[in-house]
């Protein structure tokens, strides 16, 4: 949520506009004397329904919780935020600690790719580094992908490296920070000594740490840089960056266990595979996985693969919305010794990889003498639980009732445990995230407005197409004056030069939302034309509360009736407009179709 979008929720119109004038109930609205011009009667009504204002008096406007705040001190969108956000406790974002952090990182970034091509040169060049080339010629990695992974070495001394970044103008609180050196009484050290180097990137392509492994049998077999502000490592998946296209355009990625699986499965054209590293899958990398492809395949060691494919196994199909597979392999061997073995063999494991929880439950299926009442009750016991973590209900059926088969129990009877298992888990122990508390009210956030928007942003030839759209259909303060600055003219650059940062950061947010590609034009045309449906029919209401509302005078009701009727002549052209829409795109339809 972006900080404008927070103060909303946890702002009353009422009770700001109510620090402006005093208001009574009119319905479930209300009602007092204008706060922006002089009258005697009350012609300002507030509605709590959608956290906006309208005065028929004088005025004739009305709008959101900042253009109240705007009009009544005088101020400029910015300044109205600042002071909302205090009333919100809410924290606007600052430019300056934002960039001060960017730098801090591009520090990182370049003190790692400095190292980085330090390591590389050193295995190329070096006579030291003869064993590293030796070891990485046993383990079958060709010329093109040493140059691919940038594979280094690291050499024995104590201090090379950190002579080398300091040379470089890297202070050693930096190269601290980036994870390469480490702090001994005696100063500071090189972390890596003696290894095979393997950058590890992140999705952008920059280096943020390394994995360095052993060749002499010392432990520990991978020595890994440590976490820092660029080095989340939960969140990174190894050879992504390199791996990322292939998975949009294969539709699946495979996820194996080791850095030099990734490597030999690119070498042999598997360009689809990443590794986690060395943990459990995070939901953060499922989530870099999502904005790629839906479809996961996990290589596992068939003898380890039971727990954890167990382990938030189904939580993961549930936040990618799809059944992720298991690909096995034979105890003991590693995607990278199979497919160096047979990529043929590979390539139909990967290709007949099974459903997760089919694997789940022929596992536990196996451990678990089914002749017996004991050994069925035990895979219920150890499967329901998989089943009732399932949100998509198709699912949940098809496997209540391939357990039903399995165990010859009636499928209703399971249906009923499953049940009362689901609520039990709502009281005490759950399976899934506990909702978190909301604070004030729930957002109003208009998707039509912002759709509009991102269209305008992302695809600035829409722009002059957009005629008919006018400021005042944008019913929030922030979404209006970012229209109003993109219809000026500006190029998008000027126009976020003039925006405050949190607007800033929101426009931004608007400018990457992914937007279906294809016939942008008429979606447009017909966004915009909704639009003006939209806030027409709001004035509408509003005039129809305040009719409804006490205390109009005759002359006032007259009034406000001659404006209800004008609104509806608009509407009436607006409704004329979509079906001559809808005519068009028939027509057109059929005429593609002949
Ligand atoms: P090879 O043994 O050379 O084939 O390495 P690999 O890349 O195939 O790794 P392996 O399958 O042994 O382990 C999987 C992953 O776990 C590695 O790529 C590392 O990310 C991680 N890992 C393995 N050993 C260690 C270790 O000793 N320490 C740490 N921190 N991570 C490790
Ligand atoms: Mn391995």
């Amino acid at each position: 949520m972006s900080a404008i979008e927070e103060i909303k929720q946890k702002l009353d119109i009422v009770e700001i506009a109510g620090r402006y004038t005093q208001l009574t109930k009119a319905g479930k609205n209300f009602k007092g004397v204008c706060p922006f011009h002089q009258e005697k009667h009350g012609s300002f009504f507030v509605f709590p329904d959608r956290q906006s204002w309208h005065c028929f008096g004088a005025c004739s406007t009305g709008g959101d919780i900042f253009s109240l705040v705007m009009k009544k001190e005088g101020i400029e969108f910015a300044e109205a935020l600042k002071m909302l956000a205090v009333r919100a406790g809410v924290t606007l974002p600052v430019r300056g600690r934002e960039t001060l952090e960017k730098q801090q990182h591009a520090r990182l970034y370049e003190a790692n790719e400095a190292a980085r091509d330090y390591y590389y040169n050193l295995f190329n060049t070096s006579r030291e580094a003869e064993k590293a080339r030796q070891y990485a010629l046993s383990r079958g990695l060709n010329a093109q992908s040493l140059m691919d992974f940038k594979l280094g070495f690291s050499p024995s001394g104590r201090e090379n490296l950190k002579k080398h970044l300091l040379e470089k103008g890297f202070s050693e609180k930096e190269l601290l920070d980036a994870g390469l050196v480490i702090k001994t009484e005696t100063g500071f050290i090189d972390r890596f000594h003696n290894r095979l180097m393997f950058p590890i990137n992140n999705t952008a392509g920059r280096t943020t740490g390394f994995g360095g492994r052993e060749m002499d049998g010392s432990q520990p077999k991978y020595l890994n840089s440590p976490e820092s502000p660029v080095f989340d490592k939960s969140g990174i998946l190894y050879g992504l960056d390199l791996a990322r296209e292939e998975i949009r355009r294969r539709d699946q990625v495979v996820l194996v266990e080791g850095y030099m699986d990734v490597i030999i499965a690119r070498q042999y054209g598997f360009t689809n595979t990443v590794a986690a590293m060395g943990t459990a899958i995070s939901e953060k990398q499922i989530d870099a996985i999502k904005k790629l492809t839906r479809n996961l395949v996990l290589a596992m060691d068939a003898d380890e693969a039971g727990e954890k494919a167990v382990l938030r196994g189904i939580e993961h199909e549930n936040s990618l919305g799809s059944e992720i597979k298991v690909a096995l392999m034979s105890p003991g061997l590693d995607p990278d010794a199979v497919i160096r073995q047979s990529a043929q063999d590979w390539s139909k494991a990967v290709n007949d990889a099974e459903p997760l929880v089919d694997f789940i439950i022929s596992k536990a299926a196996a451990e678990c003498d089914l002749s017996s009442a004991a050994g069925k009750s035990r895979l219920v016991d150890r499967i329901l639980p998989v089943i009732a973590q399932m949100n998509n209900l198709v699912r949940q059926a098809h496997y209540l009732q391939k357990l039903s088969k399995m165990v010859n129990v009636n499928e209703s009877r399971l249906e009923a445990s499953l049940k009362e298992m689901k609520t039990r888990n709502q009281t005490g122990f759950q399976y899934a995230k506990p909702e978190v508390a909301r604070t004030g009210r729930p957002l109003l956030s208009n998707q039509r407005e912002e759709y509009c928007l991102a269209l305008l942003i992302q695809h600035p030839q829409l722009r002059q197409k957009a005629v008919e759209l006018e400021t005042e259909y944008f019913s929030s303060t922030e979404n209006a004056l970012i229209f109003s600055l993109l219809s000026a003219g500006d190029d998008i650059e000027t126009v976020k030069n003039k925006l405050d940062f949190a607007t800033l950061e929101y426009m931004e947010r608007l400018g990457t939302r992914p937007l279906i590609p294809g016939g942008l034009e008429r979606k447009l045309e017909e966004c915009v034309l909704l639009l003006k449906e939209n806030y027409l029919r709001t004035l509408m209401q509003n005039q129809e509360a305040i009719l409804s509302s006490a205390g109009l005078s005759a002359t006032e009701k007259e009034a406000l009736l001659e404006e209800s009727m004008k609104i509806g002549d608009q509407l009436k052209s607006v409704f004329w407009q979509k079906s001559k829409n809808t005519e068009r795109i028939k027509k057109e339809n059929n005429a593609s179709e002949k």
